[in-house]
């Protein structure tokens, strides 16, 4: 059997909050000395490559997401020699690196804003998206920003108003400049020479707006214009604000860049992109598969948490993808509430189970391996200025974003106990954390380590077709995967109810896996009973392996 996807296909992803993974110096805050120190633990769980949040040189008002150095680290962080033993450590343990480039926005303090907003006549001027005002003094258009108000911010000394399509302190680059283009294009060069393995970029169908800053209409349906409510900012159809053609010349202008520097170990690009059409979505793989490697897939994110929504935003994916453009899916990240809190954490084991057995390539978020809950923030705690621009909305991204759980100690082995983290520790780390899940067979954490096993080593789930199954309870969602002989049938059950699947014609298989983590035995397909909440891996005992 020939199994010929690249790593980025076969791999498993895990994404790293940087702040809140791993604490090494005793500040309350996670560092790049901090993730070295858990190489062996993310290499013991079995993922091949880290996608790192940003760790950039910031005044951390979006926590990095305001960058105001591309090429270097901040010393909250550690320093480029930390970074550099970083990415050396990794890739010893056969773990890749990805990470975030920021390529919309850079912060309010990055020196290139500092010289465009110095004057008119400033050299970087254009470098960012400066306009007049209307003549009522009101700003240029009815944009509105993501993060709550106008998108525009007043800047008196120059007498303009300039684009923020974030926080007024994350200025939007202006990506028509031949420059801006150019310099950003180096921040990458620069990265790929320190042996990054891709990028994973950041609102990247923000980039291009409305050459002639047009408004956005009402949006009167109320229809959801992102994947999740955002507050004013779903007040507008988004039409001019984003998304305009001229950026997938851009995208294929990176690719071109990525591509130089070796097709056979290929870097890559994924994009955070938020968009509701799927057709548009999937053109971002580029007309000739010549743009992303992937485009984030929030489908498992935004689909009401049942079996036919979920198998409908799967075969949505599949059935859009053109031939040899790869799906990928993901549960959350640090912008979404966590998967056990949105569906529990029955069936968060069972969303799991999903994530690391359909087809493409799974990326997991940090301490999704545990069962993490969303954190309670107390109000004086509250440190994400979506939160703090519209307090009290339940937008803000702090609960998503507590500290790793590594042990029962204070502070959960994330920093000293005698030292305040940056955001609060939840309640329930002494029972939810790593060191007492890998002792427990039943855990999450077990059970996540043996999916990712799995996958790792059954080309019909790292590699294979997909095909649903018909005529299955309608709380169920069953699939089958392939690669040549190889055959696995997955049967999930969305429901607290016992529920009967009948496949006679599958004929006699095995259990690799359960949900419960308490069966191994052969099954007669005729009749398989899920308990409630279960999810099942099953080989298909006429595969010829
Ligand atoms: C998307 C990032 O995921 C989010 O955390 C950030 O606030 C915005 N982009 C702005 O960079």
């Amino acid at each position: 059997m020939t199994f010929n996807t690249s790593w980025w296909q076969h791999g498993i992803f895990y994404q790293i909050y940087p702040r809140s993974f791993k604490d090494s110096n005793g500040d309350g805050i996670g560092d790049l000395r901090g993730i070295i120190s858990q190489l062996a633990y993310l290499n013991w769980l079995g993922v091949e490559a880290v996608w790192i949040s940003p760790f950039y040189p910031s005044p951390m008002v979006d926590f990095g997401y305001d960058v105001s150095n591309y090429i270097g680290v901040d010393s909250i962080f550690g320093d480029m020699t930390t970074f550099e033993e970083l990415i050396q450590k990794a890739h010893w343990h056969g773990i890749k690196v990805i990470i975030d480039f920021v390529i919309n926005h850079t912060s309010d303090q990055h020196p290139w804003f500092l010289e465009s907003r110095s004057s008119r006549n400033a050299s970087r001027r254009h470098w960012y998206i400066w306009a007049d005002p209307k003549q009522s003094g009101s700003p240029p258009n009815n944009w509105i920003s993501l993060f709550g108000g106008s998108a525009w911010e007043w800047d008196a000394a120059t007498g303009q108003y300039y684009l923020h399509s974030f926080d007024k302190r994350q200025p939007d680059l202006n990506w028509r400049h031949p420059e801006v283009q150019a310099a950003m294009f180096d921040v990458l060069r620069f990265w790929l020479e320190h042996s990054v393995d891709g990028f994973r970029i950041d609102a990247a169908h923000m980039i291009m707006k409305d050459p002639h800053l047009r408004d956005n209409p009402p949006n009167l349906t109320g229809a959801r214009v992102m994947h999740k409510p955002m507050g004013d900012y779903d007040s507008q159809l988004h039409l001019y604000d984003k998304e305009y053609p001229d950026l997938h010349g851009i995208y294929r202008a990176l690719r071109r860049l990525l591509d130089s520097y070796g097709v056979e170990q290929p870097r890559v690009a994924i994009g955070e992109l938020h968009i509701l059409d799927w057709k548009v979505w999937a053109s971002y793989y580029g007309a000739n598969l010549d743009e992303m490697h992937m485009p984030f897939n929030f489908g498992l994110v935004s689909a009401a948490w049942n079996a036919q929504a979920i198998r409908q935003s799967v075969d949505t994916i599949e059935a859009i993808l053109g031939p040899g453009a790869w799906p990928n899916y993901v549960l959350g990240n640090h912008d979404e509430p966590r998967i056990v809190s949105r569906v529990g954490p029955a069936q968060a084991r069972l969303a799991m189970m999903a994530l690391l057995t359909l087809r493409g390539t799974p990326t997991l978020y940090y301490g999704d391996e545990l069962g993490m809950y969303d954190g309670d923030i107390p109000a004086q705690r509250v440190q994400d200025p979506f939160e703090k621009n519209v307090p009290g909305r339940g937008l803000g991204r702090d609960p998503e974003r507590t500290p790793m759980q590594w042990d029962g100690s204070p502070n959960a082995g994330f920093c000293p106990p005698n030292v305040e983290s940056w955001l609060p520790i939840p309640a329930d780390y002494q029972q939810i954390n790593v060191i007492v899940e890998r002792e427990d067979p039943h855990s999450m954490l077990t059970l996540t380590r043996a999916l990712l096993e799995i996958r790792r080593t059954t080309p019909a789930l790292s590699g294979g077709s997909y095909r649903p199954v018909e005529n299955v309870p309608e709380d169920c969602f069953v699939y089958l995967r392939q690669f040549g002989d190889q055959r696995r049938f997955i049967a999930l059950n969305f429901s607290s109810r016992e529920q009967t699947v009948k496949l006679a014609e599958l004929g006699a298989g095995q259990f690799i896996l359960s949900t419960y983590l308490d069966r191994e035995e052969p099954i007669n397909l005729t009749s398989l009973c899920l308990r409630s909440d279960e999810g099942c891996i099953i080989a298909l005992a006429d595969s010829t392996e």
